[in-house]
This record gives structure tokens, C-alpha cells and sequence, in this order.
């Protein structure tokens, strides 16, 4: 039997990404995490494609997409990402990645080339993927479609916390400030921006654990 294909969208530091984890994990699924594809094309830009005055060239960066060779390996239920053979999973999470990955990720030549990648990897079924565009875009045929959300200042002391236990050195202003302006570049770009599909059902979890957002999800979903 076909197992099914799950779009998971929704805000900054919602927990799209641990939650999507565990569902793989629960329902014996793979994850895809569609923001490291964003961040390994960042990643790459900022090595090989900055101008004279350290700006990111995008006309360099659109010739170089013929060398990009984006594959996985599946581990634990992750599908971890590998550009031309190194593996991305630690080098992504720079903080010159994270303050790039938005004007990439706004970028229509960037979104269009990793359109079919994304789509060609939920072909035969078996996954949840998480994003920002995927159950309203990129794949609108998804078996189910979860949206999830939180207030920002929930959001923020998440965030903050998850700074904290990385070892980085940050205050709450300014970890608010950085989502409401991620969140604002992402819903206001012209393609593809954050949207809720219509047939999404939407959470908002400001209120209600981790654990209690994953048993609601998993009480939408039917045994297959
Ligand atoms: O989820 P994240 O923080 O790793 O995402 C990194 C960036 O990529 C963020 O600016 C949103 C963007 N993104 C996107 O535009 N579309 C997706 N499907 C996933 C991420």
C-alpha cells in the first residue's frame, strides 16, 4: 500500500521541523527538511558566488546551477542533505547562512530549480515534508496538509532557548526582531510565499506542547 504524502508549513520556530521528525519516525516515513535546501544553495553562494565588494552574485550563482549536485542519504528517517558529495547538516546552520537564506529563498530562478527536485523526491509516497510553500505549491496533491502556528512572543522565547542551548550568545529583542523580519520577507515575496493551503488544517500551538501538537496531528492522519 502507497503510505502517505504530508506537507507541513507554517511560521519560524512553530516546531515544523522536530514535529515533522517524530511523525516520520511514528508513522515510518522519511523527513525532508525543504529549508536545508534553501540553506545548502546559501551555503554555496556565499563560498563561490560573492562580487568584489563580498555581495552574493546571483547572475554567478544561476551559472553555477549545472554544478550543483543535491542528493540524500537516508538516516534514522532523515533524508540529510549532501552537496557535491559534503554533507551539509552542521554547515547550514551558520549564522551567515541563516542571515543570506531569506534573499535566496525569495529568489524565483532559485525556487524554480529547486521545484522539481522537491516534487520528484514525494513521487513514491512515504514522506513529510516540511516548508513554507509546500501544501499550497509545491506539492498541492499531498495526502494531508498541517499549517502550523504560534504567537510571536512564543515563538521568540523558542527560539531564544534553542540559541541559548546552541552555545550562542543572544538576547530576546533580538531574536524577535529576526523572526518578524524572516517572517515578513517570507510572506511578502512575490513567488511561492508562505500561504496556508485551503485544505491545510491549521494549528496554532502557542498554547499546547510539542507532544499535544504531534498527538493532534496524528489524530488527523488515518492508519494506512
Ligand atoms: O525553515 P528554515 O529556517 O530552515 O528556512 C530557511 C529559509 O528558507 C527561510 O527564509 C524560509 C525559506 N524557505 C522557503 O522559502 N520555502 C521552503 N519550502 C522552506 C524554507
Amino acid at each position: 500500500m502507497r503510505k502517505p504524502v504530508i506537507a507541513m508549513d507554517g511560521y519560524s520556530s512553530t516546531g515544523k521541523s522536530s514535529i515533522s521528525k517524530i511523525i516520520a519516525k511514528k508513522l515510518d516515513l522519511v523527513h525532508l527538511d525543504t529549508g536545508s535546501l534553501y540553506r545548502a544553495i546559501t551555503y554555496y553562494a556565499l563560498k563561490n558566488c560573492l562580487d568584489n565588494d563580498g555581495k552574493i552574485d546571483l547572475n554567478k550563482l544561476y551559472a553555477d546551477f549545472h554544478l550543483l549536485k543535491i542528493t540524500f542519504k537516508i538516516q534514522e528517517h532523515e533524508l540529510k542533505l549532501y552537496l557535491n558529495g559534503e554533507n551539509m547538516s552542521q554547515k547550514i546552520r551558520q549564522l551567515k547562512v541563516n542571515n543570506h537564506v531569506s534573499f535566496i529563498a525569495k529568489q524565483p530562478e532559485i525556487r524554480e530549480f529547486l521545484l522539481n527536485l522537491q516534487r520528484n523526491t514525494a513521487v513514491n509516497g512515504g514522506i513529510i515534508m516540511d516548508g513554507r510553500d509546500i501544501g499550497a505549491f509545491v506539492l498541492p496533491d499531498a495526502d494531508y496538509k498541517f499549517f502550523l502556528t504560534a504567537s510571536i512572543e512564543e515563538r521568540t522565547k523558542r527560539r531564544f532557548r534553542e540559541l541559548q542551548g546552541m552555545g550562542i550568545e543572544t538576547d530576546e529583542k533580538t531574536v524577535g526582531e529576526n523572526l518578524i523580519k524572516r517572517d515578513k520577507i517570507d510572506s511578502e515575496r512575490e513567488v511561492s510565499p508562505l500561504r496556508q493551503a485551503k485544505d491545510a488544517v491549521l494549528i496554532d500551538n502557542t498554547l499546547i506542547s510539542k507532544e499535544e501538537t504531534i498527538d493532534l496531528i496524528l489524530s488527523k492522519i488515518r492508519k494506512f
